[in-house]
C-alpha cells in the first residue's frame, strides 16, 4: 500500500460525494428522539405492545434468516433507519459498490471483491484476468490434491502450509476449519501460520517431511514483515532438510499482486497467482487468496462457496431495503453503536465449525469501520464500529457470560446458530443459543429474585440478604441468525452478509471502509523500533527495550 505522502490526492478529490453529512439528514434528528425514549425501555415492553414483531422483524433469504425481534427497536425506529438510509442514497452507494466505483477513496481504488467472485460482472478484460489466474489455481490445486504436483525429490506433497496474515489468512483458515468434516470431498491437509513467533511454524510443521511439504506465502502485497519473516523461515528450513542443491521453486507458490517481489524471493512465475489491487486484503478469500481452501476442500467446494456469496449480493442488490438481510443487519448495528451508545457486540457462533468466525469479523469490521474520519474530512458526531469480539458456543457461557449478565456494560450480541440435525447435540447447542438471548432480554428483577427465594424457603433476613445478588439487568439486544447447516453454500451467504453490512455502515456513516491507515501506523512504528534509535523513542519505550535487554542478559546468559 502506497504511503500517504505517494496518494495521488488528485485522484480522490475527483470522487467529491454529493450527499449530506449523515447527521444532517431530516431522519437522523427523528433517530436521536427515538433514541432517548428508547434508551429507558425494555424489549419484554416492545413485545408485549407488539405482538406481531416475532414474525415482522424476521427475514429469511434462502437458508439464513435473521431475527431482529429482540432487539431493542420498535416499528417507528426501523422506518426512521430505512429513511435515513434512503435520505443517505444507500441505493446509489449500493450501485457504485457493485459497479466497480472508487468507493476507497483514499486510495482511489473501487472495492470489488463482489467482481472477483462474480467475473461476468467485470469488464472483460478484468474478467478475463480474475478468469485465468482462478483457473490457474484450480488447475495447481487439484494437482496438489491428485498427489500429480511433485516437490524436489519426486515426492507427492501431503502438507500444504499457507503463510500469511490478516486478510491472507483469517478468511481461508476460517472456511477450511468451517468446512472440514462437513463435506464427502477427501480433505487434504492444510495448516496455517500468520504470526511471526517461531512456535507457531513449528506447530505446523510438526510431523511434517520437507520433502513432500509446499507453502503458499499469501501476500496481496509481498511486503508484510511477518509474512516474510515467515517465508524466510520455511525456505531455510527447507533448505536444511533437503540440502542446499535441491529445487526449491518446486515448494513454493504465492499469491500476490507483487510478482517481481514474489519471484526475487524464488517462486515460479507459473505459480504466482495474482490478487487484483482492487480487492481489499480483508475480503479477499474469494480471490486467488482462497487458494488454501481449495486445497483443503476442492475446486467444487470452493465453487459452492462462492455460489453463496453470490446469492448473497443477488438478494443485496435486489431486495428492497425493509427485507434486505445487510441492509437490516447493518442499520441495526448502527441503532445500536451510534444512537443507544452500545459500544461491543459480541459473535457467538453456536458451532464448533465456526470457531474462528469472531476472529475473521473482528477484521472485517475493525479494520474497516474502525474510523472516525468522514469523506468530507470532518469527524464523526457518532460512534462508529463497536469493539467486536466473541467465541465459540456454550463455551463462553462457562466463562464470559457472567459478565453479559451481572457486570455493568450493556452489550449487543448476534448469535449464530447452525440449527443441525434433532439429535441431542444439535438440541444442546440450539437451546443454549435461544436460552441465552431470552435470558439476556428478559433478566431477573428484584422481585423475581426474592420470589425465587421464598419458594426455596428462606427466612426473610436471608432473602433480603441474598436478592440483590441475584439480580440480572437483562435488555442487552440480540440478532439471532439461523441456517440449516454449516456447508459451503450457507457460509458463503453468511460471509457475504456480513461483508455487505460493513458496506452498508462505512456508507451510512460516511466513512472510508477500505483503508486502514491506522494499521499501517503501527507497522511504521515497528520498524522504527527495530531499527532503534534511542534518541527518537518516547522515555517508556526506551524503557522498555532496557527491560528486554535486561531480562534477556539475565536468562540467557548460559547459553551457547
Ligand atoms: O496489516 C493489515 C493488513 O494490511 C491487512 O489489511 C491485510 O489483510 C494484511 O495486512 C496482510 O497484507 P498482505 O496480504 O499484503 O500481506
Amino acid at each position: 500500500m502506497p504511503a500517504v505522502n505517494d496518494l495521488k490526492f488528485s485522484a480522490y478529490t475527483d470522487v467529491t460525494d454529493p450527499r449530506r453529512a449523515p447527521d444532517q439528514l431530516p431522519a437522523w434528528q427523528r433517530l436521536l428522539s427515538l433514541a432517548n425514549e428508547l434508551k429507558q425501555v425494555s424489549t419484554r415492553d416492545l413485545f408485549a405492545a407488539d405482538p406481531t414483531r416475532t414474525s415482522d422483524f424476521c427475514v429469511q433469504d434462502q437458508h439464513l434468516v435473521l431475527d431482529l425481534s429482540r432487539q431493542r427497536m420498535d416499528r417507528r425506529v426501523l422506518a426512521a433507519l430505512l429513511d435515513w438510509a434512503q435520505e443517505n442514497q444507500l441505493d446509489q452507494g449500493r450501485d457504485m459498490l457493485f459497479g466497480g466505483s472508487q468507493l476507497n477513496f483514499t486510495e482511489a481504488r473501487a472495492a470489488w471483491h463482489t467482481g472477483v467472485r462474480n467475473p461476468a460482472s467485470l469488464p472483460a478484460a478484468l474478467a478475463g484476468e480474475v478468469n485465468e489466474t482462478m483457473a490457474r489455481a484450480r488447475v495447481l490445486a487439484q494437482a496438489l490434491r491428485s498427489g500429480a504436483l511433485r516437490g524436489t525429490h519426486g515426492e507427492p506433497f501431503r502438507r500444504v502450509v499457507n503463510i500469511g496474515i490478516g486478510g491472507s489468512d483469517l478468511g481461508p483458515r476460517l472456511v477450511t476449519e468451517a468446512l472440514t468434516g462437513t463435506t464427502h470431498e477427501e480433505v487434504f491437509d492444510v495448516r496455517f501460520v500468520a504470526g511471526p513467533d517461531p512456535a507457531e511454524m513449528a506447530a505446523a510443521l510438526e510431523g511434517a517431511d520437507a520433502a513432500s511439504t509446499f507453502f503458499i506465502l499469501s501476500s496481496k502485497s509481498f511486503g508484510t514483515a511477518e509474512t516474510l519473516a515467515n517465508a524466510h523461515c520455511a525456505r531455510q528450513w527447507l533448505r536444511d532438510q533437503l540440502g542446499d542443491d535441491c529445487d526449491l521453486t518446486l515448494h513454493f507458490a504465492a499469491t500476490s499482486n507483487a510478482t517481481q517481489a514474489a519471484q526475487a524471493f524464488g517462486v515460479a512465475p507459473e505459480r504466482i497467482f495474482s490478487v487484483p489491487e482492487w480487492v481489499g486484503g480483508r475480503f479477499s478469500l474469494w480471490s486467488a487468496i482462497g487458494l488454501p481452501i481449495m486445497i483443503a476442500l476442492g475446486p467444487h467446494n470452493f465453487e459452492r462457496l462462492l455460489d453463496g456469496a453470490r446469492a448473497m449480493d443477488h438478494h443485496f442488490q435486489s431486495a428492497p431495503f425493509a427485507t434486505n438481510l445487510p441492509a437490516l443487519l447493518a442499520l441495526t448495528g448502527i441503532w445500536n453503536s451510534s444512537l443507544l451508545g452500545i459500544q461491543t457486540l459480541a459473535a457467538l457462533p453456536y458451532s464448533y465449525h465456526l470457531r474462528t468466525f469472531p476472529a475473521w469479523l473482528q477484521q472485517l469490521e475493525m479494520e474497516s469501520n474502525g474510523k472516525q474520519c468522514r469523506y468530507d474530512g470532518q469527524t464523526v458526531t457518532a460512534p462508529t464500529s463497536p469493539i467486536i469480539w466473541g467465541g465459540v458456543e456454550p463455551n463462553g457461557q462457562h466463562a464470559f457470560h457472567q459478565l453479559f449478565y451481572q457486570g455493568t456494560h450493556t452489550l449487543s450480541l448476534d448469535f449464530i446458530v447452525p440449527v443441525g440435525p434433532a439429535d441431542p447435540w444439535h438440541d444442546a447447542l440450539v437451546h443454549n443459543a435461544i436460552a441465552q438471548a431470552a435470558a439476556l432480554m428478559e433478566g431477573r428483577s428484584l422481585e423475581q429474585a426474592r420470589h425465587s427465594l421464598q419458594q426455596q424457603g428462606l427466612a426473610e433476613a436471608q432473602i433480603e440478604a441474598l436478592a440483590p445478588h441475584l439480580v440480572c439487568n437483562g435488555n442487552h439486544p440480540s440478532t439471532m441468525l439461523m441456517m440449516p447447516e454449516v456447508t459451503a453454500f450457507t457460509l458463503g451467504q453468511l460471509l457475504a452478509l456480513y461483508e455487505h453490512k460493513i458496506f452498508v455502515q462505512g456508507w451510512l456513516w460516511g466513512i472510508n471502509s477500505f483503508d486502514q491507515f491506522g494499521v499501517e501506523l503501527g507497522k511504521k512504528m515497528a520498524l522504527k523500533i527495530a531499527g532503534a534509535d534511542a534518541s527518537e523513542q518516547d522515555a517508556a519505550t526506551r524503557a522498555q527495550l532496557e527491560r528486554v535487554a535486561q531480562m534477556r542478559a539475565h536468562f540467557y546468559r548460559h547459553e551457547d
